[in-house]
């Protein structure tokens, strides 16, 4: 069977590191791949980051993979500008993603590359849930020449169905992120999050933790986490610092999951396709060199075989083809090394089994 995949390379890094995906997929399997410009590529093509067409294309794919948008060739801080960012917002929201996972698991071989300690980082296996179409990222906004807003806004269902996938992934624990000391929004947060958990998982132990707090204890006692369930904005913040335990923003993957019906619509259908993409950006100050770590884009190919295609065994094998390659010394600039993104391919490649 043939699975299509709409491929977005998007700006800066992203097509180096979008090419040597393609080429460790065509290993693996069958796969259609059809790709289309996006963020910044598709504002100086077509004005807008998202084109209608680009959105049916990704709803009509088995899978989307997406590399990285952004940069300063877009950057403005006028409103009525169209920016890269507002492509991947509205593809997030067009195909109903609402829950954002990033695993983070630290592979021994990169224990030394992390800024923390080995004693302090080994172990460590937990998953950050983050809802990814509410929060104070889509609420409306305002600007005039002297003040502006920006508003945060939940409500149950939205807590209620990002909570379910947090509970339904734990395998000991979920801590819930939140502000409930001072924001609204995290209040009824705790609520839902508590009643769902009392309703339907009350096998699975429940802690609420402060973002502040949480943000300490990420550092201090990473393996003291199991799934971190969070609102959009505190999810974004804590992964790129998670993402420190790992060595590099250049090794986090992720995987964005819907279910398959555009907001509002019921959600009773068939699923929907799921968006795969690292966590970091398009890297501007590196894009061009060929120096780009290419494993978060590999490391969400695999994602994208396990959550999006169900070919677990091919997911294995990217990622320990991932592990022997960095096993065996591979290490691109982030990591400490000199490896470029072709020797980064290659090394993993080699390791295919
Ligand atoms: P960034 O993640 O792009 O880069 C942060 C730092 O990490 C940089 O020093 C960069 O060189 C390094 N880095 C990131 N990925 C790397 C990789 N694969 N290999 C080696 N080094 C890597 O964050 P930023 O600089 O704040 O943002 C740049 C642009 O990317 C902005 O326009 C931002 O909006 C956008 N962005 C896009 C996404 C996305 O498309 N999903 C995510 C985050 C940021
Ligand atoms: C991410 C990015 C995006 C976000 C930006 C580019 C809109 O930082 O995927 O983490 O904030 O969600
Ligand atoms: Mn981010």
């Amino acid at each position: 069977m043939t699975h299509r995949i709409v491929t977005l390379p998007g700006d800066g890094i992203g097509p180096e590191i979008m090419a040597p995906t393609l080429d460790l997929l065509r290993e693996l399997g069958d796969f259609e791949f059809e790709e289309h410009l996006f963020g910044g590529a598709s504002i100086d093509a077509h004005g807008t980051a998202l084109t209608d067409d680009v959105l049916v294309a990704c709803r009509g794919a088995d899978a989307v993979l997406l590399a990285a948008v952004g940069g300063p060739r877009w950057d403005t801080t006028d409103p009525s500008r169209p920016r890269p960012e507002q492509g991947l917002l509205g593809l997030r929201k067009g195909l109903g993603l609402y829950a954002n996972l990033r695993p983070v698991k630290p592979l021994p071989a990169l224990y030394e590359a992390s800024p923390l300690r080995r004693e302090r980082i080994e172990g460590t296996d937990l998953l950050v849930v983050r809802e990814l179409t509410g929060g104070i990222y889509f609420g409306e906004k305002t600007r005039t020449a002297t003040s502006a807003s920006d508003v945060c806004s939940y409500t149950t269902a939205e807590i209620e169905r990002i909570a379910r996938t947090a509970f339904g992934a734990a395998r000991s624990k979920v801590t819930s992120v939140d502000k409930a000391n001072v924001l609204e929004t995290s209040r009824l947060w705790r609520e839902v999050v508590s009643e769902l958990h009392s309703r339907e998982f009350p096998h699975v132990a429940l802690e609420h933790v402060l973002v502040d707090n949480a943000a300490m204890q990420l550092v201090s006692s990473p393996r003291h986490f199991d799934v971190i369930l969070t609102e959009n904005m505190f999810g974004d913040i804590l992964s790129d610092e998670a993402a420190m335990l790992t060595g590099s923003i250049g090794m986090l993957p992720s995987a964005s999951l819907g279910d398959g019906s555009p907001p509002g619509e019921d959600s009773t259908g068939p699923s929907g396709p799921g968006l795969f993409e690292p966590v970091h950006g398009s890297a501007p100050d590196i894009a061009g060199q060929g120096i780009a770590n290419p494993l978060a884009m590999f490391l969400s190919a695999a994602m994208m075989l396990r959550h999006g295609l169900a070919l677990e065994t091919e997911a294995a094998t990217v990622e320990s083809a991932v592990q022997r390659a960095l096993d065996g010394g591979l290490r691109t600039a982030d990591l400490g090394g000199e490896a470029s993104t072709a020797q980064a391919a290659k090394a993993v490649l080699d390791n295919i089994e």
